[in-house]
């Protein structure tokens, strides 16, 4: 199934079924880490549960409509990485990400994204990608800041996480400012 290589220690490789019990350990040795950004962790309470998203995942995949990816550093499922959907009309999409915290600190995620962003423009024919975060969540925020993405607004009170409602900004990048940045 796909694959994208980004560099000789990480690559992303499409999530399927048998990755649901390796994902769902993970998911559940970082449930402090995640919850306080993502509210779908609290409602994960079993491999079922993430079997359901990988097979949400197969079928966006199937119908062209996104797809979700883990990371594999040196072997190991060390994140996921994923477009929640293709707008093919407009060329747009939106990414979501997130990381084993002991494995943050090290670029992985950025250079994920770089990968995909590149697989999204130049193969997919993209014309916009844009990423959400919690305006708190500053790691996120570092990412789309990095890669050279436009910070372009905040929606408010567009998240609901343990109840609570949160703001969201809004980053985006177009295809052409990723070439001209390649350029570079
Ligand atoms: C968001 C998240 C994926 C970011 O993880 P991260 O490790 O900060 O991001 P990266 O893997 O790109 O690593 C960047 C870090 O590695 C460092 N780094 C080392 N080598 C690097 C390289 N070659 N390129 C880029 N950064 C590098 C950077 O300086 C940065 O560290 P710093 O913030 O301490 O300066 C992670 O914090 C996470 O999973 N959070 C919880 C879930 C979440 O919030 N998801 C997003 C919801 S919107």
């Amino acid at each position: 199934m796909f694959e994208l290589p980004v560099n000789e220690r990480l690559k992303l490789e499409l999530l399927e079924p048998g990755h649901a019990s390796e994902l769902y350990m993970l998911v559940d040795a970082n449930r402090d880490h995640l919850g306080t950004w993502m509210p779908w962790v609290e409602n994960t309470k079993s491999t079922e549960d993430i079997l359901n998203f990988i097979k949400s995942g197969l079928n966006n995949y199937a119908m062209r409509n996104g797809f979700q990816l883990g990371l594999r550093f040196e072997q190991k499922l060390a994140g996921v990485l994923g477009l929640h959907y293709i707008d093919w009309d407009t060329g747009a999409t939106e990414m979501g990400y997130w990381l084993d915290k002991k494995l943050e600190g090290k670029g992985l995620m950025t250079a994920a994204v770089s990968a995909l962003l590149e697989k999204l423009f130049n193969h997919y024919k993209l014309n916009r990608v844009e990423i959400r975060a919690n305006p708190a969540n500053t790691r996120s925020r570092a990412i789309p800041k990095r890669l050279g993405f436009l910070e372009e607004g905040m929606l408010r009170q567009t998240g609901m996480n343990a109840g609570e409602r949160f703001d969201m900004v809004v980053y985006g990048l177009l295809k052409e400012e990723w070439q001209l940045r390649r350029e570079d």
